[in-house]
């Protein structure tokens, strides 16, 4: 509907299986361009459920409309929250002038105050996301309490991604019209900034992050993005929770997007796909070739350092590549190079584009995602799920879902990994997926691995559930 990356598969999917455990949940969203355009191509009109209303907080006051409709795929409530000026834009979260980009998420953060407030909604657990939502356990703690809406209302705050903390300079606190006191070093100052991330951690009664190895990364200094000292201090309300993924949403046997269907005992449709993707890619489709794949954010945090110099080398070596992804522009066009260098083995698509994405997934043989860190990662289970074997450094929640073949654990591995970040080691992880790929009954036994994993919500819902009974007592 709106997203970037994984945050915003998991906010749709939590609470649909959440509200499938008997829970009562209601989202909030802002109404982004993207989910605007999203539900105006599906024909839906999201209802105003009140008039227009203004919030005025601090010095700032800001005309809100609230719009009623569902998640899609589903009847949980879902609340949209519109300001033209702030979330009508080309970027769904980036601005370039950090007190705008604080601006735009107290407006929101109060507006879901308001907005329950107005609708009687009286939650026992808000449960708030990364730094763009951080300021909602904040101002639960600044008193709130005394609120209808909030009289018993506790929080649960989840970090989806460290490095991303909402970080602004210190004329942006005049922004949240809190307290000074929460203006000191156990509160949103860090260093001399506001860090709204801060605010969240200390705030929260319950604190997770999105995999278990991950929420031991970042208590050390190497993986803790400044705040690793914060994280350590409140180690007592602080859990990894592994992501769950939508089976329904993400399933080979049914996904609307493929042109055929398989399923773990039957493989034999996975062939056309990879036959179709050749095919958009203008590359020569052929049952031996290995064909590599990426879908990702071209961000630092994915490792693609990694990859660039090392591709041609892999094309030689008899594989192909299809690359989907969108970010920076040194890597954007680091991909195109290679490209042009190699345009009957490798082809490069830039751009955001859910529906080859599903193909990629179901189309290609191996993934790659030679990640510097990776708070959970989600395509990992995508491509388990659709039978393409992961080539994955084993850093955060690709060491919690990829067993590594190491030419003896075939009962067990369902993809490829390596440790250190370095290209060698990247080279060497993929080869050896190259070759598995040439052992047939390997390969099939690989695949069926990672199809049988269970990484649906189901698992990880109940874990929240534990963590919001822990919230409310
Ligand atoms: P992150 O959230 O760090 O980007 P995840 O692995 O958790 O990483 O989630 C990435 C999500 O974004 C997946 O659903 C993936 O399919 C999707 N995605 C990333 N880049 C693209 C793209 N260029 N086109 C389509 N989908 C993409
Ligand atoms: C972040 C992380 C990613 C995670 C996603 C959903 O974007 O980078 O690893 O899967 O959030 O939690």
């Amino acid at each position: 509907m709106a997203k970037t990356g994984g945050l915003g598969d998991v906010s749709g999917s939590l609470p649909k299986e959440l509200a499938r455990l008997g829970h009562d949940v209601t989202v909030f969203m802002p109404y982004y361009r993207q989910a605007r355009e999203y539900f105006a191509a599906q024909g839906i009109e999201p209802e105003p459920v009140i008039p227009t209303t203004w919030i005025g907080w601090a010095a700032w006051t800001a005309d809100v409309t609230f719009l009623r409709t569902v998640l899609p795929g589903s009847d949980v409530p879902l609340i949209l929250v519109a300001n033209d000026y702030y979330f009508d834009r080309e970027q769904i979260y980036t601005s370039l002038d950090p007190i705008d980009a604080v601006q735009r998420y107290a407006v929101f953060c109060r507006a879901v105050i308001a907005g329950c407030e107005i609708l009687g909604i009286q939650p026992d657990v808000l449960h708030a996301h990364d730094w763009h939502t951080a300021l909602l356990p904040v101002y639960l703690h600044s008193g709130l309490q005394a609120s209808t809406s909030f009289r018993s209302t506790r929080s649960v705050y989840t970090i989806h991604n460290l490095a991303y903390q909402g970080v602004a300079g210190s004329a942006a606190f005049n922004v949240l019209g809190l307290h000074s006191r929460y203006w000191s070093s156990d509160g949103l100052e860090h260093f001399g900034q506001v860090n709204l991330m801060k605010g969240g951690i200390i705030f929260a009664d319950q604190v997770t992050t999105v995999s278990p190895n991950y929420a031991r990364e970042v208590q050390t200094p190497a993986h803790g993005a400044g705040l690793d000292g914060v994280l350590r201090a409140v180690a007592y309300k602080f859990t990894g929770i592994l992501n769950g993924i939508d089976i329904e949403e993400w399933d080979p046997a049914s996904d609307p997007h493929l042109p055929s269907h398989y399923e773990a005992y039957d493989l034999r449709g996975k062939a056309a796909i990879k036959k179709a993707l050749a095919g958009d890619a203008e590359l020569k489709y052929d049952s031996k070739t290995p064909l590599i794949g990426v879908v990702s954010r071209l961000v630092e945090q994915k490792g693609f350092q990694l990859l660039l110099p090392i591709l041609g080398k892999l094309l030689k070596a008899g594989a192909q590549a299809v690359i989907l992804g969108s970010g920076d522009r040194a890597y954007e066009e680091g991909f195109m190079q290679v490209a042009e260098h190699h345009p009957e083995t490798c082809r490069v698509w830039l751009g955001f584009d859910n529906a080859l994405a599903h193909l990629m997934y179901g189309g290609c043989d191996l993934l790659l995602m030679p990640s510097m860190y990776e708070p959970c990662g989600l395509n990992q289970m995508y491509s388990l799920r659709y039978g393409t074997l992961p080539v994955v450094r084993l850093t955060g929640g690709l060491a919690d879902t990829v067993i590594p073949y190491d030419g003896t654990n075939e009962e067990l591995a369902n993809g490829f990994g390596f440790t250190a970040p370095s290209s060698e080691e990247l080279y060497f992880a993929t080869w050896i997926g190259m070759l598995s790929y040439k052992e047939a009954k390997l390969w099939k036994k690989l695949q069926r691995n990672g199809m049988a994993a269970d990484f649906s919500w189901a698992r990880s819902a109940r874990h929240y559930e534990e963590v919001y009974a822990r919230a409310v007592t």
